[in-house]
């Protein structure tokens, strides 16, 4: 199949269009972060975060097809995200994808968020090998399942509570790094030794996670030791995240026996876990694949990739928003 895919996703708090081919070359990518509207909240406010995809959205799509001088019968078609995410800033992406559907006569899919994360390993770099274990770790998922091919999914766990991303950001913000959390609690993590007891929740338990008790010991040890250096707390948290990540990921490898490790989300960008799940997967003998780094964090060219599994499916999902859509569900 010749042609682009536009991709759009505005799920959460970037505005991000892209034009990727089938191979996973990425023609154009433009993506307005929303970072300064929403710093001051120390999360993201949906409001003001639906009302800034408004504003940015129809020029976003002008520049990305300017940029690469591309017309609507360039398109094979056009994939945006239809959830999970938060539902104001879900239908900005979904109107303005079925406008442009209609107006251009070209087809818009609504495609699973968590399945544009999963195929950002094959944008420019490498392929899959299946069958392949994949982990999820972002801001709003954490999860591990099994692939079988592209499609076909047996979810084996998922959060009990907080997200790794989340705890991330929490971490940081206790400790007054700022914003985005992950980076920076990487770069002090650098920095420190793993020295600080924390809790490893749910470590030895099947495929579970949960990470607000590792959150909360923080929370306790900064209390009760308000002088703790920071970048041995960053070390010793990132340490307790990666033992919990790598003895699931090291449990699915030897029940699945894949043929490879995949890591995919906005914490995969953290370089404590590339290296460790590097490890693992060499344990095994399976290949790891991982997003290039900057397709790890949200982004639209992974929604495009994804929608051309539903265009070769001739799947047609309804482009109505599904905040809590899960990995099962296209
Ligand atoms: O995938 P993503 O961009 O958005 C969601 O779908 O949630 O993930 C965002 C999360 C944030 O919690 C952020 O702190 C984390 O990914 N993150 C990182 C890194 N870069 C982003 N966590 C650890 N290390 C990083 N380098
Ligand atoms: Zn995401």
């Amino acid at each position: 199949m010749s042609g682009l895919i536009l991709g759009i996703e505005t799920s959460c708090d970037d505005t991000s269009v892209a034009l990727v081919d089938r191979s996973g070359h990425v023609a154009a990518i433009k993506t307005v972060s929303q970072f300064e509207i929403h710093e001051a909240f120390g999360g993201v406010y949906p409001e003001l975060a639906s009302r800034a995809h408004l504003e940015a959205i129809l020029p976003t799509i002008e520049a990305v097809m300017a940029e690469a001088s591309v017309t609507p019968k360039d398109l094979t078609a056009i994939g945006v995200t239809r959830g999970p995410g938060l539902i104001g800033s879900l239908l900005v992406g979904l109107a303005s994808a079925e406008a442009l559907s209609m107006g251009w006569g070209v087809p818009a899919y609504g495609v699973n968020h968590l399945r544009g994360h999963i195929r950002s390993v094959e944008l420019e770099s490498g392929r899959t090998e299946f069958p392949a274990v994949i982990m999820l770790v972002s801001g709003g998922h954490t999860l591990i399942a099994e692939l079988k091919d592209a499609w076909s999914y047996r979810l084996l766990g998922t959060t009990r509570d907080d997200s790794v991303g989340e705890s991330y950001d929490k971490v940081a913000r206790m400790l007054d790094l700022g914003m985005p959390g992950g980076p920076a609690i990487d770069r002090a993590a650098k920095l420190g030794t793993p020295v600080l007891r924390l809790p490893r929740p749910m470590k030895n338990e099947g495929y579970e996670f949960s990470f607000s008790g590792l959150k909360s010991s923080v929370a306790r040890h900064i209390e009760q030791h308000p002088k703790v250096s920071i970048e041995d707390m960053s070390a010793s948290f990132v340490a307790a995240c990666v033992d919990v990540l790598t003895a699931k990921a090291d449990r699915a490898l030897a029940e699945c026996k894949p043929r490879s490790l995949v890591i995919v989300g906005g914490v995969a960008a953290s370089p404590q876990i590339r290296e460790a799940m590097g490890k693992v997967a060499g344990k095994h003998g399976v290949e790891l694949c991982l997003p290039p780094m900057k397709w790890a964090t949200d982004n639209a060219a992974m929604i495009a990739m994804a929608t051309w599994d539903y265009v070769e499916r001739g799947l047609q999902p309804e482009l109505m928003p599904k905040p809590n859509l899960s990995l099962e569900t296209p």
